[in-house]
């Protein structure tokens, strides 16, 4: 047997383009032009590509971008300075601060600054507890991103047996929230877990979001399992060059279970599209229009 492959690329070009259709309605309807601030700290060149994909696909998807370079150096009064300057902007909806940010900025101060009715990445509190409590919230684009993709390969997850290997604030503990709301049996699982491979062949969904490159084995996998693949790390490749691998044994993993995300091509192409979806809502929200249909 070897697994459907999950095409990210594709679930998130139809998920752009959907949102795409709502933007150019609530500009025709309501005069809104939904707008997403990013804001980078220093030149970390993976957050550099990221910061740029996103620059472009919100101006694709019809939405404007504003975009906001600070040193490294920066202090963080200036940075807080900005991002009050971003909630009283009323042409920006959704704000976004990529992370991690350079040493000596308080990233937990800098999240809490944000206005949670424009916190399209649900990091602030507000949201992070709403999500929790099971109420309407901004939730993480990642995890909402890998909800999307188990959706493409299941109608329901209810009732089914999910572990969440990693429980960072950005992808782990609102994913455990988010197939909670789904009515998944839930294991959250992490560095000081015993004995993870057995507890991941209980799982018939199973999400790897560790950062470490191909951590998940085949023997790990129970038979037919839906494999969500978080992680994104780059390796030194022979030729000097850096090759992107997952949190999973891809090659291996695919001959067992029954359905897989790539790396890359998988959640990857996902987070952004979240975030459109995310910022459009956000948009329609703050100007008292109705919900969209993405
Ligand atoms: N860095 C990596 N992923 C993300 C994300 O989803 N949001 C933010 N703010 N920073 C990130």
């Amino acid at each position: 047997m070897t697994a459907r492959i999950i095409d990210g690329k594709t679930i998130a070009a139809e998920l752009r383009a959907r949102v795409a259709d709502e933007v150019a309605r609530v500009k025709r309807e309501h005069n809104l032009l939904p707008g997403l601030a990013v804001v980078l700290v220093g030149n970390d060149p993976a957050s550099e590509v990221y910061v740029r994909s996103k620059h472009t696909q919100t101006q694709a998807a019809g939405m404007a971008s504003f975009e906001h370079k600070l040193p490294a150096d920066v202090s963080q009064d200036e940075l807080l300075a900005l991002i009050a300057r971003l909630n009283r902007d009323p042409a920006v909806h959704g704000i976004l601060v990529q992370l991690p940010l350079p040493k000596g900025l308080h990233t937990e101060t800098i999240i809490n600054a944000i206005d949670p009715a424009k916190d399209v990445d649900g990091l602030h509190p507000h949201n992070a507890g709403r999500l929790a409590g099971g109420f309407a919230a901004l939730s993480p684009c990642t995890p909402l991103g890998c909800i999307i993709l188990t959706k493409s390969v299941h109608a329901s997850i209810e009732g089914m047996n999910a572990i969440v290997i990693g429980r960072s604030n950005l992808v782990g503990r609102p994913l455990l929230q988010l197939l909670l709301n789904e009515n998944a049996t839930v294991t959250i699982a992490h560095s000081r877990s015993r004995d993870l491979p057995e507890l991941t062949r209980r799982a018939d969904l199973v999400y790897a979001a560790v950062g470490r490159p191909e951590m998940v084995r085949a023997d790990w996998v129970k038979p037919g399992a839906t494999v969500i693949d978080v992680g994104i790390n780059r390796l030194p490749t022979t030729e000097g060059k850096t090759r992107l691998v997952g949190d999973v044994a891809f090659e291996e993993v695919r001959r067992v279970a029954g359905a897989i995300t790539p790396v890359p091509g998988g959640v990857g192409q996902m987070t952004v599209a979240c975030l459109l979806v995310n910022t459009l809502r956000a948009a329609c929200a703050i100007a008292g229009a109705p919900k969209p249909a993405v």
